[in-house]
């Protein structure tokens, strides 16, 4: 797998990483509990509604400790439609969750497709940085390795959307 440019590319366990050199003290012993959220994403996946993109997304996100779960929702009027991440995420604030730790995204797109088609959209980036602190990570599942391993990415939210937007 291929980091995009800027990025170092480790492997750790079964998970890729494309972080920061720091991050991957921080990020090694929690590699068992990224591949319980990916599942949980996987899940969520498999509930998505998606008849007009066949374009299948499901997320976990970890508020709090708590894992909440969402898939993407489309409409017939196409904008209507809402993504993953931020039906996970809405899921989380409405319990009474504001602090968001990590999320996951899972895609329908096979194993070996390039990061920018499975990574969240400029809106979704957005809904993350309302709830996103300095060490919030983002897990990015890129399918199984050939032994049946779970492989992602694993990505400070910071570098998907630096200069992010706050109001005053
Ligand atoms: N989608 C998500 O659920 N999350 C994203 O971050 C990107 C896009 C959904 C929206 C739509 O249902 C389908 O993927 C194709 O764009």
């Amino acid at each position: 797998m291929n980091a995009p440019d800027g990025f170092s590319s480790e492997r750790a366990g079964g998970i890729w990483l494309i972080v920061a050199p720091l991050l991957k003290e921080e990020v090694e012993g929690q590699l068992d509990a990224f591949e319980d959220l990916v599942r949980a994403a996987r899940e969520a996946k498999s509930r998505a509604y998606a008849p007009y993109s066949r374009f299948q997304v499901g997320s976990a996100v970890v508020m709090d400790g708590t894992i909440f779960t969402g898939a993407n929702v489309e409409n017939a009027s196409y904008g209507a439609t809402l993504c993953a991440e931020r039906n996970a995420i809405s899921a989380a604030v409405a319990a009474g969750h504001r602090r968001l730790e990590i999320v996951a995204v899972s895609t329908s797109a096979p194993s070996g497709t390039a990061i920018d088609q499975r990574s969240p959209c400029g809106i979704c980036r957005q809904v993350i940085s309302e709830f996103a602190g300095p060490g919030s990570l983002v897990l990015l599942d890129a399918g199984d390795t050939e032994d049946g391993r779970i492989q992602g990415e694993v990505i400070a939210f910071e570098s998907l959307l630096p200069w992010r937007f706050r109001l005053g």
